[in-house]
C-alpha cells in the first residue's frame, strides 16, 4: 500500500470499464462512506447524501437510465439502448454523491456544492487508499430529469456524480497535468 503522499502524487482514475471485481465488501463500502462524510461542510449542513449502487440494483438503476435515453432518442437501437442499462453494471460498485446544496441565511450555496465536490473526491481517494480504483463521472445521465425522477432525487438535489470503484484491470496510463508556472502565482503587495 503507497503512503498518502506517494498516492495522491501518483493517482490515476481507471475507467469503469476497466474496473473489475471482487466489488468491496460491505464493511469496506461503510468506511468509504463514513471517510466521504467526513469534508468541510461550513455550517454543518450536510448538503450531500449518497446512493450506494451494487449487484442487482445496478441494473435496475440501469433500467431507468435505458428508459431515458429510449424516450430522448426515437431511433436508439437496441444494442444502445442495452449500452445505457449497463452503464451502473460496468464497475462492481458505483456510489452516486448527490448535491443538496440550497439556499440558506448565512452559508453561500456555492460552499454547499463545494463540499460535494470534496466528499466525491474523498471517496475516490479513499477508494484508491484502500488499494480500490475509481472514476468520477457524471456522463449524460447526470443531468437527465427523468433519469434523476427514477434514481430519487428530488426537484432541488443535483447529481454530483458517479464515483465508479473496482479494482484496476491494468494499469493507468499517465496523464499529462498543468505546469505549476501556468497556475500559481505568488501574490505580492503591488504597493511594495
Ligand atoms: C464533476 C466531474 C464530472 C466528470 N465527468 C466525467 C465524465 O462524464 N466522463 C469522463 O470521462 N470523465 C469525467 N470526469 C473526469 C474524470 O473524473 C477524471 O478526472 C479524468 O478521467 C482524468 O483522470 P485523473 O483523475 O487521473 O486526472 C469528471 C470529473 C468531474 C470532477
Amino acid at each position: 500500500m503507497p503512503d498518502a503522499l506517494q498516492l495522491l502524487k501518483t493517482r490515476r482514475s481507471v475507467k469503469p470499464m476497466e474496473l473489475t471485481g471482487p466489488a468491496p465488501s460491505a464493511a469496506e463500502i461503510d468506511t468509504l462512506l463514513a471517510i466521504a462524510s467526513r469534508v468541510p461542510d461550513h455550517g454543518k449542513l450536510t448538503p450531500w447524501r449518497f446512493i450506494v449502487f451494487t449487484g442487482d440494483g445496478r441494473l435496475a438503476a440501469g433500467e431507468k437510465i435505458a428508459a431515458a435515453f429510449r424516450a430522448n432518442r426515437a431511433d436508439a437501437t437496441p444494442e444502445q439502448i442495452e449500452f445505457e442499462r449497463q452503464r451502473l453494471a460496468r464497475a462492481p460498485l458505483v456510489i452516486a454523491v448527490v448535491s443538496r446544496a440550497g439556499p440558506h441565511v448565512k452559508i453561500p450555496e456555492w460552499e454547499q456544492q463545494l463540499s460535494a465536490g470534496a466528499s466525491a473526491m474523498s471517496l475516490v481517494i479513499a477508494a484508491h487508499a484502500m488499494g480500490f480504483a475509481a472514476s468520477w463521472i457524471t456522463e449524460w445521465y447526470s443531468y437527465d430529469r427523468r433519469v434523476l425522477d427514477g434514481l430519487g432525487l428530488a426537484a432541488n438535489e443535483r447529481m454530483a456524480g458517479f464515483v465508479h470503484i473496482g479494482r484496476p484491470s491494468k494499469p493507468p496510463e499517465e496523464r499529462e497535468r498543468p505546469a505549476l508556472a501556468a497556475i500559481v502565482t505568488h501574490y505580492s503587495d503591488p504597493r511594495k
